[in-house]
């Protein structure tokens, strides 16, 4: 099987390429990155010499260059290739648009084109919006509120489209936050965990009362995996780690198990129109047989050992474009 997989250097699809290229021995990957300031080679270096494994630096909206690469022959797409913090998307959404809306488009366009056998859309639980009890179905009406979630659900249902016009098989996944190695120290837990071990405050938005329900990686991987052999062309699949908890707690946990004190808490001004909580139903796909296997506490403190070990990896991350970034961030924050 050969599989295309775009944005394959970022937090999600590195791990994913890893465990792929672990789990089916036969497979080979092309990963198109156009390794934006999310994309780091430094997070596929184990495979990186791999004769199944090729990368191709790229723009997924660039037409001409994604035919070349489909034309030779792709089984599968798994598209990750995305902008993806909210915080970038709030006052700056025009590269959400270019990127996870139109990129998309060509990629399906492509797949069209060429009689790809499976086609998946990463999406996210951020296209339903907002919930204050219960959890989101996949029938339920999507009400994005962020750019980042609007870019999303276009692409999503984009994908859709070419399933109900054209029977390109398409699949989309819609996962909760995901945490464990290679994240951007931008998303809050390797944010506040690279923070903490500097003895740099950690922003905490708002009241900190917002839930998020964590989604160990590997376990998001296995979904996915699962859902390119089993899943039904057409279908919508939520993948949650059935960990929800308040960000307090959550910062308050970081904190605690890195023995740095709760006093590194910063409140600071609120993300505009800040979701409350996501919450998924996932009986859909676990009645396909999956099942998260981490244990959240413990995927929690091997997550946050794997970001004390490696500084190498995240040390050149928070310096540069994204310190510029991050500074004018939390500064703009605090003076509110
Ligand atoms: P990330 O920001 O870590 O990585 C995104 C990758 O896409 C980077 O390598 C970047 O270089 C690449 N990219 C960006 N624009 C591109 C373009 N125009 N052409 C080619 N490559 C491009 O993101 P992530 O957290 O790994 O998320 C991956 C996917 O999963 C995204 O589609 C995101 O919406 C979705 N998702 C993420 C989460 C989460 O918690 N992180 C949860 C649900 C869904
Ligand atoms: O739910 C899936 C989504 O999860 C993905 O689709 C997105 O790509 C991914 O970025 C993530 O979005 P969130 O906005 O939920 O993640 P983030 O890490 O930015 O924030 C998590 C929570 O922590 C959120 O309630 C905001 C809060 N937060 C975040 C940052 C960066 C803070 O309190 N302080 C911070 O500095």
């Amino acid at each position: 099987m050969k599989l295309l997989v775009t944005g394959g250097a970022g937090f999600i699809g590195s791990n994913f390429i890893r465990y792929f290229l672990e789990k089916h021995k036969s497979c080979a990957v092309i990963n198109l990155d156009k390794l934006t300031y999310a994309g780091n080679l430094d997070n596929l270096k184990e495979v990186q010499s791999d004769p199944r494994y090729r990368f191709i630096k790229g723009d997924i909206i660039d037409a001409p260059l994604v035919e070349s690469i489909v034309r030779e022959g792709i089984d599968l797409i798994v598209n990750f290739a995305a902008e993806t913090h909210v915080d970038r998307a709030i006052g700056h959404a025009g590269d959400f648009i270019r990127t996870d809306v139109y990129g998309a488009f060509v990629l399906l366009e492509s797949a069209r084109s060429h009689g790809v056998k499976r086609f998946v859309q990463i999406s996210t639980d951020e296209v339903y919006g907002s919930i204050e009890k219960g959890s989101f179905k996949e029938t339920d009406t999507l009400m994005p509120r962020n750019p980042y979630a609007a870019s999303k659900a276009g692409a999503d249902r984009l994908a859709y489209s070419y399933w109900a016009t054209y029977q390109l098989p398409v699949i989309v996944t819609r996962a909760s936050n995901n945490f464990g190695p290679y994240q951007y120290p931008e998303k809050v837990i390797p944010l506040f965990v690279t923070n903490a071990l500097r003895d740099i405050p950690l922003p905490l938005y708002g009241d900190g009362m917002n839930v998020r329900d964590w989604l160990f990686v590997m376990d998001h991987c296995s979904a996915i995996d699962l859902l390119i052999e089993k899943g039904r062309d057409g279908e919508i699949y939520n993948i949650g780690g059935g960990n929800e908890i308040p960000n307090v707690e959550l910062t308050q946990f970081i904190l605690d198990y890195l023995k740095k004190p709760r006093t590194l808490i910063k409140k600071v001004k609120d993300r505009q129109g800040h979701d409350r909580r996501y919450s998924l139903d996932c009986e859909k796909l676990k009645k396909l047989g999956w099942r998260p296997r981490a244990d959240f506490t413990q995927a929690l403190q091997e997550t946050v050992d794997w970001y004390v070990r490696n500084e190498w990896w995240w040390d050149k991350l928070k310096s540069g474009e994204y310190w510029e970034y991050y500074r004018k961030q939390y500064v703009d924050r605090e003076k509110d």
